[in-house]
């Protein structure tokens, strides 16, 4: 079997997290007997330079086409201006938006080895494992219509938030088909008390819920969920809401990891294999240094492995290489340790074995 991933590494730490992420993508491939075949493109940044575009038609035309797409970071300071024409994140959105990627998925796993590493109390954190499913194309980011308002000398501005069935129970659907697959747990977070858009999902996620009688589902409201996610976390399985909430909260789950640098994500939908990237940025203040943690780039690649290429086998390995990694005491410098990208990396090939 033979894949086609589209590489778009991108800026700053993008690059050096990418290409770790390839070498144990490669590794993996090695050991499961399939065959997989890169193309690097420009986005971002490096793309308004060369290019003019932070991603040009051909390249999302090759993305649209591809197995899967991996993706490292976009932005930094030289292209920081907010009066530019283009920016990186346009790559970003366009991208997203021509895969029709309507999910964005962030796993969140607490390793017992870490838990000193984030800010919450270490007994609150054992056992953490949960998975974030965020609406991603619609809501109050998109919807119309939007832009400022003036009236009697006063000015204003309005966004709306739009929900439409289908993109309700499209995303719904496979938050309920994930937690099958897990722990059968599913917690659909809104604002039913107040919005409209929050008792549609509701009344959408009661009628999905019942294809899947063995998933146990519960609504939360938002706010609910918040003080949660601090105070109890150890008891989410997969949590699924809309855009902007779900904006707020993987931002909020992300800090129980310890660190931006750990953590992988996907997103999927649409007819293609997905988009996988770390949740971090570009990370300007140490691009270049070979010292970023590229532990988030392959764990993405592991999600890669798991959603598009259907290689479960290979991304259990990849994952279990990373745990055996940190359990053994291998750490970057955002985890307070001393190891290079590359010595990282190695660490994990070193213990990548598909043989248990
Ligand atoms: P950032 O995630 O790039 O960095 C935040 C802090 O975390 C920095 O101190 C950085 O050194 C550290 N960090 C991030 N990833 C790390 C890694 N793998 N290993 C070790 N340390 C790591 O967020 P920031 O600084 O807000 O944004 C920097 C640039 O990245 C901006 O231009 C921003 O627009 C862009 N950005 C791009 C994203 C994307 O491409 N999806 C997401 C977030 C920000
Ligand atoms: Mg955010």
């Amino acid at each position: 079997m033979t894949f086609t991933i589209i590489v778009l590494p991108g800026d700053g730490i993008g690059p050096e997290v990418t290409h770790a992420a390839r070498q144990v993508l490669d590794a993996a491939a090695a050991q499961t007997g399939i065959e997989i075949t890169y193309k690097e493109r420009l986005i971002g940044g490096c793309a308004i330079d060369r290019l003019g575009t932070a991603l040009d038609e051909a390249t999302l035309a090759e993305c649209q086409q591809a197995d899967a797409v991996l993706l490292g970071a976009v932005g930094g300071p030289k292209w920081d201006d907010p009066t530019a024409p283009v920016r990186p994140e346009q790559g970003l959105l366009a991208l997203r938006k021509g895969l029709g990627v309507f999910a964005n998925l962030r796993p969140v796993r607490v390793y017992p080895v870490l838990v000193d590493a984030s800010p919450l109390r270490p007994e609150r954190l054992q056992g953490v494992d949960l998975l974030v499913v965020r609406e991603l194309t619609g809501g109050l980011y998109f919807g119309e219509p939007k832009g400022r308002l003036r009236q009697d000398g006063r000015e204003g501005a309005v966004d709306s938030l739009v929900y439409w069935d289908y993109e309700i129970e499209r995303v719904v659907d496979l938050a309920f088909q994930l937690a099958a697959g897990r722990r059968g747990r599913l917690a659909s977070v809104d604002k039913a008390n107040v919005l409209e858009t929050s008792r549609l999902w509701r009344q959408i996620v009661q009628q999905v819920s019942r294809r899947y009688p063995q998933v146990q589902v519960e609504h939360v409201l938002v706010d609910t969920a918040a003080m949660r996610l601090v105070t109890s976390p150890a008891a989410f399985d997969v949590i699924v809401t809309e855009n902007m909430f779900g904006d707020i909260l993987t931002d909020e789950a992300a800090v129980l990891a310890g660190s931006m640098g750990l953590l992988p994500s996907a997103s999927l939908g649409g007819r293609g294999g997905g988009l996988y990237e770390p949740i971090h940025g570009s990370a300007p203040d140490i691009a270049g240094q070979g010292i970023a943690n590229p532990l988030g780039a392959i764990l993405s690649a592991a999600l890669l492995l798991r959603y598009a290429l259907k290689q479960e086998k290979a991304a259990r390995a990849v994952e279990q290489a990373v745990e055996r990694a940190l359990q053994e005491g291998c750490r970057t410098r955002d985890l307070g340790g001393s190891l290079s990208t590359r010595a990282m990396t190695d660490a994990v090939l070193d213990r990548l074995s598909l043989e248990d």
